[in-house]
């Protein structure tokens, strides 16, 4: 039997208009949940993101023995105190990378035994960077060659804080550290070398944690006794992205996205954006539950090419693909540095970006771990992009299509919910063209 399955299709749109809220953000409600589990205390989440990577997350704590209820709009958590109960069956994370690597942590020193598995993609992607920190404080991890499936077990108490000097820019294995160290009793140094996003420890903050930030060493004393309160969970800026770039490419456009996250170490791309002459603003900054959340304009723009430095890397990480697109349209050479992490999301995003831009007609220069992009204000599109089953690909690219003279057509648009289950319905409503297409 043939499936019938639909993709989508974009075109060439008018001018986006119109005012509207991104999706939750996916690191902070998946962070929400796991940590709300070890309070003591139920906590109220308010705007937690529904999609497939977050409500994967929620089944597994779940499946550990905590209760979570929806009321209306809101999450309750019925926080545990740092117990869980040895779930019955393995735990099964999908496509998230976050969810996975954030829960090894936090379960890596509560003596349980879980054996954790993924989609394909997540089964491909390495672990070693989580595996290796959590085996020095004394975890009993068994894992494949690096990857899923992985297996903790009950070492009884045995586990120890750690100094750990972290080589590469991720917020998840700093993460995973944290949420390991929080119930031990000692102090725990993370170094970071280029620091990342900041989600967990200002979270961890709001909560009562004893956790502090001076330069680029965290220090976490413990153990912790979390407390619960309320918490909000803002727009997403990585979903965000997609829309600016629209608005930036297509003739006529002006948006408004309200209550965006605007963290530090997530808006690099905003920066990097107003230096290529985007017309973009801010406006109605407040802080939320630690988090800095506020309002984005963003207008149609003349784009000049920009330069990009591998130090700034983890600041506009998964915003890479679409700051591409932008480049792609902006008018001069564009050089972007320091992507090797690009290589393990959920796809190597260098390759399969590098492939769909080259399609769709754009000049580009890829190199191991870097790219030039020479831009051009019209550009062919008219491909069929193979888009890995990433869905920040497939956002991209569908983004591209927007501005270009021929419609750009995705191979699947299934992995979109896993962060932005209503893209298509969203960019429409602010007078996008993006259609279904059945194959
Ligand atoms: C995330 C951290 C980043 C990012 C991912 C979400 C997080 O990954 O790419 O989408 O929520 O901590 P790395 O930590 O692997 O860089």
């Amino acid at each position: 039997m043939i499936k019938n399955t639909f993709t989508l299709k974009s075109l060439k749109s008018k001018c986006l208009t119109g005012k509207l809220s991104v999706p939750a953000d996916k690191s902070i409600s998946i962070r929400a949940l796991l940590i709300s589990s070890i309070c003591f205390g139920n906590t109220q989440i308010s705007n937690l993101l529904e999609s497939e990577d977050v409500k994967n997350t929620l089944n597994c704590l779940k499946k550990l023995g905590v209760k979570i209820l929806k009321k209306g709009s809101q999450f309750e958590v019925f926080g545990q105190g740092g117990f869980f109960e040895d779930p019955q069956k393995e735990l099964f994370l999908g496509n998230s990378g976050t969810g996975l690597r954030l829960l090894i942590g936090l379960l890596s020193t509560r003596n349980i035994n879980v054996t954790f598995k993924g989609d394909k993609s997540l089964s491909s992607r390495p672990m070693m960077r989580i595996v290796e920190p959590l085996k020095k404080m004394n975890a009993l991890i068994e894992h494949n060659n690096g990857c899923l499936p992985i297996k903790i077990e009950n070492n009884n108490d045995s586990s120890l804080p750690i100094k750990y000097s972290l080589e590469i820019g991720s917020a998840q294995v700093k993460s995973a550290i944290l949420l390991a160290s929080l119930g031990l009793n000692g102090t725990t140094i993370i170094e970071e070398k280029f620091p990342s996003r900041d989600h967990t420890e200002i979270l961890l903050k709001y909560l009562g944690a004893n956790i502090k930030k001076e330069k680029n060493i965290i220090t976490l004393k413990s153990p912790n006794f979390l407390k619960p309160k309320d918490i909000f969970v803002p727009g997403d800026f990585s979903s965000a992205a997609f829309l600016i770039v629209a608005a930036l490419i297509t003739k006529g456009s002006k948006i408004i996205l309200e209550n965006v996250g605007l963290n530090f170490f997530r808006t690099g791309l905003l920066e990097v954006l107003k230096k290529m002459n985007g017309k973009i603003d801010i406006l109605n900054k407040k802080i939320i539950n630690g988090e800095i959340v506020g309002d984005i304009i963003a207008e149609s723009s003349n784009l000049i090419s920009t330069e990009v430095d591998s130090n700034f890397a983890p600041r506009l990480i998964d915003e890479f693909p679409i700051l591409f697109v932008a480049a792609s349209y902006a008018s001069g050479k564009s050089s972007f540095k320091g992507l090797e992490e690009l290589k393990f999301k959920e796809s190597d995003r260098l390759k399969t970006m590098a492939n769909a831009l080259t399609d769709a007609g754009v000049e580009l220069g890829v190199k191991k771990n870097s790219l030039e992009v020479t831009g051009n204000k019209t550009q062919r599109g008219g491909n069929y992009v193979i888009t890995k089953s990433d869905h920040r690909i497939a956002m991209s690219m569908l983004t591209f299509g927007l501005a270009a003279e021929k419609s750009i057509t995705i191979d699947d648009s299934s992995m979109i919910k896993t962060s932005f289950p209503k893209f298509k319905e969203t960019m429409n409503t602010l007078n996008a063209s993006i259609s279904n297409v059945s194959k």
